[in-house]
């Protein structure tokens, strides 16, 4: 049967009202200890109430030394459980599914933020400035339980999954990456070694929330440089992921260290340009029918509509169209099909580096010429 976006769908028993996922997107409005906030709540909730089936959260991170910036959410430990309980139960009192992404940010750890040297698979140099710690065995154990954890704090705040970040140069995909891993160890060489650490995670996540709650993953499928992940490794990824028994892959790509590399490429004006993954999600498809998520340049209706009916994707996800418009999915189910608003200018990460949260600085700037 040809799938449809406004079709009810599920993944591992989280029933969903349409295809629509809001993709992970930090929105710097977490308190500086991490717990979430009321602006936080209110965002989530209106992002629910705007029609899209599962909202991802924020990147929250799942270890301190793992904290990427501030405004982060964290689920490092106990104490933000009773916040992140407000978040969910927001979203479930508009009929909307969330599921809570579990970050590591591994090299790009920030220092000042957490007190301590950022680990990494390898200490490489010319990356970043500052030490970076190669991890040891106990490191990798330590990171290995933080993800379970957080997973298991994630069920008791009433998230209806969790999603491992495994994309971005996030320490998971440091791992997957030759240009970030050059281990001589069982975690480093071949891509089966490459891929220990998140099949690791996934195994460990698995015991402790259990077989029937969501586990997703959002990874690249290549890096942006020649020295990184390139597309048939990925698949090779994908598909071990897939046999270990993860519920859905959303696909992603791209690396912090240039404007050229980074997973919100900036741009995305013609059709052509839209869904710049999809190549990757289709030959990921040709291996193994697991879930697929699609994000990167969704912006409009038919062109997701046709991904969707051809079987790349089975969901469509979106960060920074739902910046600008919230309540863009119940637009489009209303019947206005015209395109997301976004330009993708990436202006909306401004703000959140300021410390005033995300949103689209392109639309205010629009509304006061109109004054
Ligand atoms: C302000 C902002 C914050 C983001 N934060 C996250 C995050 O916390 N976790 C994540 O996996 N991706 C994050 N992303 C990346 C998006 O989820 C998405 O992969 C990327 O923007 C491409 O999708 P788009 O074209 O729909 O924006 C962020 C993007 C933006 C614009």
């Amino acid at each position: 049967m040809t799938k449809t976006l406004f079709e009810p769908s599920e993944i591992n028993g989280m029933k969903l009202q349409n295809r629509f996922v809001r993709s992970a997107t930090w929105e710097g409005l977490a308190a500086d200890d991490g717990s979430c906030t009321p602006p936080l709540v209110e965002l989530m909730e209106t992002l629910a109430a705007g029609g899209v089936g599962l909202i991802i959260s924020s990147h929250a991170y799942v270890q301190k030394v793992g904290q990427a910036g501030s405004g982060q959410l964290g689920i490092h430990n106990d104490d933000m459980i009773s916040g992140l309980k407000e978040m969910t139960a927001a979203v479930h009192g508009q009929k909307s599914k969330i599921v809570c992404q579990l970050a590591h940010a591994g090299f790009f750890g920030n220092e000042k933020l957490s007190g301590q040297t950022p680990i990494a698979p390898s200490a490489i140099d010319g990356i970043a400035k500052g030490m970076r710690k190669e991890m040891t065995a106990d490191d990798i154990e330590r990171v290995i339980n933080a993800f379970a954890t957080a997973a298991r704090r994630a069920k008791v705040a009433g998230f209806d999954g969790i999603q491992i970040h495994g994309a971005h140069g996030y320490l998971l995909s440091e791992f997957i990456s030759p240009m970030f891993n050059q281990r001589t160890d069982e975690y480093g060489g071949s891509i089966e070694n490459r891929a220990r650490l998140p099949l690791a995670v996934l195994q460990a996540i698995r015991e402790a929330v259990g077989a029937d709650y969501p586990v997703l993953i959002k990874m690249n499928c290549k890096d942006f440089t020649d020295e990184g992940l390139q597309p048939t490794e990925f698949v090779q990824v994908g598909k071990m992921l897939a046999d270990a028994g993860i519920d859905a892959i959303e696909v992603s790509g791209g690396l912090p260290v240039s404007p050229k590399t980074r997973p919100s490429q900036l741009g995305v004006n013609k059709e052509e340009q839209e869904a710049y993954f999809q190549e990757e999600a289709r030959a990921l498809r040709k291996k193994t029918d697991v879930t697929l998520i699609l994000v990167g340049g969704n912006r409009s209706y038919h062109v997701a509509e046709s991904l969707v009916a051809e079987g790349v994707a089975d969901f469509i996800s979106m960060s920074r169209p739902l910046i600008r418009e919230p309540h863009l999915i119940n637009r489009w189910k209303a019947g206005d099909l015209t395109k997301a608003t976004c330009l993708s200018d990436n202006l909306c990460f401004m703000p959140a580096i300021k410390g005033d949260g995300i949103y689209c600085v392109t639309e205010e700037r629009e509304l006061s010429k109109e004054k």
